[in-house]
C-alpha cells in the first residue's frame, strides 16, 4: 500500500518551518495593558479575583507604564477609581480627579513611547455604578450622559491623552466625543470606540477592580449576546461617526463578532480580553489544571486569528516577555 501524496504534516516538521508558515503573529506592539489607579492609597491594593493585577497608587502606576514602554507594548488603557462616588460621577470631570491626574502623570513619564489611552465612561465614578446619569425613574439617560462624555473628553485631552476609549454604549457617543475634541483643537486625539460591547457575566472581576457598586445589570444599553449582526451595525455606525479604531468586547465568547467586524470595517479592530477571561485561566492554572503560559499565548493568538489587530489584555506585559526573542 502506498501512503498519501499530500501530507500537510510536512509543514509542521520543525519549529523553524512552523514559524515560517505561521499565519498569525502575536507581537508586543499589538498588546495594550489596562491599568487601574486608585485615589487615596499609599500602597498598591491586590485585586483578589484577578491574581497578579492591582489597583495602583499614582507612583506604582508610573513603574508599570515605564515597564510597558520598555517591553514595546502598543499602549496602556487607564482606569481611575475615585475616593468618593456620587450620582453624576463628578470625580470624572474634576481637573484634579484621579483619572485626569493619572493621564498627565503617565504622559509625563512615557511621552510618545506608548499610546496613552483613557477609559471614557462614568461607571467608575457613579455611586449607582451605571455608565451614565439616571433619569428620575432610574433609567440611564443617553443624551444627558453624552454632555458629560463631551466634557470628559475635553478634560482628558487637556491632560494630554493620546486616545480616548468611550465605553458606555450611549448612542451617538463617538460623534459627540469627536466634536468635543475638535471644538477645542484636539484634532489629533484619537478615538478607540467600544463599539460592540456586550452585557456580559465575564465582567465580574472588573467590578471588584473598580470598587463598583452596580446593582442589577447593563442590559438596557450594552448589547445582547445573542446578536452578531447588531455588533457589526454598531461598529459601522461608530466608523461613520469618526471612530479611529473599533472594539469588540468581551473577546473570547465573541470571536465570531471580532471576525465579522474585521471583515466589515476599514479601520483597525481591537478586542478586549476582559477580566473574567483572565480570571478563569488564572484560576484553572492555579489549580494545576492547565499549563498557564502556553494557555495565555494560545488565548491571545486565537483573538488575533479571529481578526483583532489590537488586544487589550491584563497579560500584555507578561506576554511581551514570553514573546521576546
Ligand atoms: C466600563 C468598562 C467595563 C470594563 C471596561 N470598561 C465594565 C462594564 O462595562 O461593566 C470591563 C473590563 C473587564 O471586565 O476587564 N467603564
Amino acid at each position: 500500500m502506498t501512503g498519501p501524496v499530500i501530507r500537510p504534516r510536512r509543514l509542521r516538521t520543525t519549529q523553524a518551518l512552523r514559524r515560517m508558515v505561521a499565519e498569525t503573529s502575536l507581537e508586543a506592539r499589538q498588546l495594550v495593558l489596562p491599568v487601574f489607579v486608585r485615589e487615596g492609597i499609599d500602597a498598591p491594593v491586590p485585586i483578589s479575583s484577578m491574581p497578579g493585577v492591582v489597583q495602583h497608587t499614582r507612583s506604582s502606576l508610573l513603574a508599570a507604564v515605564s515597564e510597558a514602554a520598555e517591553l514595546g507594548l502598543g499602549g496602556v488603557m487607564l482606569f481611575g477609581i475615585p475616593a468618593a462616588k456620587d450620582a453624576v460621577g463628578s470625580g470624572a470631570l474634576a481637573a484634579d480627579g484621579i483619572l485626569n491626574v493619572a493621564i498627565a502623570d503617565v504622559v509625563a513619564e512615557v511621552g510618545d513611547a506608548l499610546t496613552v489611552m483613557s477609559d471614557l465612561c462614568l461607571d467608575e465614578f457613579t455611586d449607582h455604578g451605571h455608565c451614565g446619569v439616571l433619569t428620575d425613574d432610574g433609567r440611564v439617560d443617553n443624551d444627558r450622559t453624552l454632555e458629560l462624555y463631551a466634557e470628559m473628553a475635553r478634560v482628558h485631552a487637556e491632560a494630554g491623552v493620546h486616545m480616548v476609549g468611550p465605553s458606555g454604549m450611549m448612542d451617538g457617543q463617538v460623534s459627540v466625543v469627536r466634536s468635543a475634541l475638535d471644538g477645542i483643537g484636539h484634532t489629533d486625539v484619537s478615538i478607540l470606540a467600544y463599539s460592540a460591547k456586550y452585557a456580559s457575566a465575564f465582567y465580574g472581576p472588573f467590578r471588584e477592580a473598580v470598587d463598583s457598586s452596580l446593582q442589577g445589570d447593563r442590559r438596557t444599553y450594552q448589547q445582547d449576546g445573542a446578536n452578531a449582526v447588531e455588533g457589526v451595525r454598531e461598529a459601522l455606525l461608530d466608523v461613520e461617526q469618526g471612530a479611529d479604531l473599533v472594539m469588540v468586547k468581551p473577546a473570547l465568547a465573541y470571536l465570531d463578532v471580532v471576525r465579522r467586524v474585521r471583515d466589515a470595517v476599514d479601520v483597525p479592530v481591537a478586542a478586549y480580553n476582559i477580566s473574567g477571561e483572565y480570571s478563569m485561566l488564572e484560576a484553572a492554572a492555579a489549580h494545576g489544571w492547565i499549563d498557564r503560559e502556553p494557555a495565555i499565548l494560545e488565548t491571545l493568538t486565537s483573538i488575533r486569528r479571529a481578526g483583532a489587530d489590537v488586544i487589550l489584555t491584563y497579560w500584555a506585559a507578561e506576554a511581551a516577555r514570553l514573546l521576546a526573542p
